[in-house]
């Protein structure tokens, strides 16, 4: 970006506050925020008039209030496509890694605690021939699919809208629910892979957690919000679900204390698409989208309102 733009970078990688974004907006025709910048209507409402893009470093856009930015002609660009596989890899995992206790065995050889294979030990559930609910069948999910189809398991999703026939059968057949309410007894294995907006805030609650059965397990790597955390803390510890897979929470880098304590929840750090390739690969699509729109074109990866 050095090359192409004159450029003003946040180098430590640090986000900035409200106060910091303020000023990053007073003087730039464009903004690349990433996922742990709010740029919000108030730090919109300090940005120069000269500001047209906000080219965001990262596919979700929660973040950038979209409505606002349209209100004031401001274009919002972001990275898909890029992280679908380092995501899909990293739900793939948490869907193994959870139901097999894997984090659970990997602390107890780490801590010296292990005393030797015995037929009891260590005892989870097989991932093979179960129930994989995906929740959005999008780029993401459709990845995460066609993984699980390899590891033997079936699919199930729920989304607004139902995907065309020859995507299903690429998703081996994967049974489409307009209800997720109605998904939700059918799953062994419960995906989040939509993005949040204001419908999918809470999606899973209280008392959707109690539609899944005792046996079923969670995995998020989409957004933290989409889950309510003190809820599936609540239902972990009280083995409504058996338990959870996250790599995102609702108030990163802060995490409910309870699912830090219980030894069925496997975490990670908001790492899914983080791979050299990946982040190398999210910088290109920013400078394209940038440069698309200062040679006076559409950015490629417009974020319309609306989109999800
Ligand atoms: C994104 O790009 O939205 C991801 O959450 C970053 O990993």
């Amino acid at each position: 970006m050095a090359e192409l733009f004159e450029t003003e970078i946040n180098l430590d990688g640090a986000p900035l506050d409200a106060h910091g974004l303020r000023a990053a907006v007073r003087d730039c025709d464009v903004l690349v925020p990433t996922v742990t910048d709010r740029i919000d209507s108030v730090v919109l409402s300090a940005a120069s008039p000269r500001l047209r893009l906000i080219a965001n470093f990262g596919v979700g856009v929660n973040h950038i209030d979209l409505s606002a930015a349209r209100a004031r002609g401001i274009l919002v660009s972001n990275t898909p496509g890029v992280l679908t596989d380092d995501t899909a890899d990293t739900a793939m995992a948490l869907i193994l890694w959870t139901p097999r206790r894997f984090a659970e065995g990997e602390r107890i050889v780490r801590e010296g605690a292990w005393r030797g294979w015995s037929p009891s030990a260590m005892l989870g559930h097989r991932v093979t021939g179960k129930t994989l609910g995906i929740i959005g069948l999008g780029r993401i999910g459709r990845a995460v699919a066609a993984r699980a189809l390899g590891f033997g398991l079936r699919v199930r999703y729920h989304q607004r809208h139902r995907l065309p026939a020859a995507a299903e059968a690429e998703a081996g057949g994967a049974v489409f629910h307009t209800s997720l309410d109605e998904m939700l007894p059918h799953c062994d294995i419960l995906s989040v892979n939509c993005p949040l907006t204001p419908a999918t805030h809470h999606l899973i609650d209280a008392r959707r957690l109690r539609l899944l059965p005792p046996h079923a397990y969670i995995v998020n790597t989409a957004r933290g919000e989409v889950i309510d955390e003190a809820a599936l803390a609540d239902a972990l510890a009280d083995g409504v679900i058996a338990g959870a897979g996250l790599d995102v929470f609702e108030r990163e880098p802060e995490i409910e204390p309870r699912l830090r304590l219980l030894p069925n929840v496997v975490l990670l750090p908001h790492m899914g698409s983080a791979t050299f390739e990946g982040r190398r690969a999210m910088g290109d699509k920013v400078i394209t989208n940038i440069r698309a729109w200062s040679d006076g074109h559409r950015p490629p990866d417009q974020v319309l309102e609306g989109w999800a």
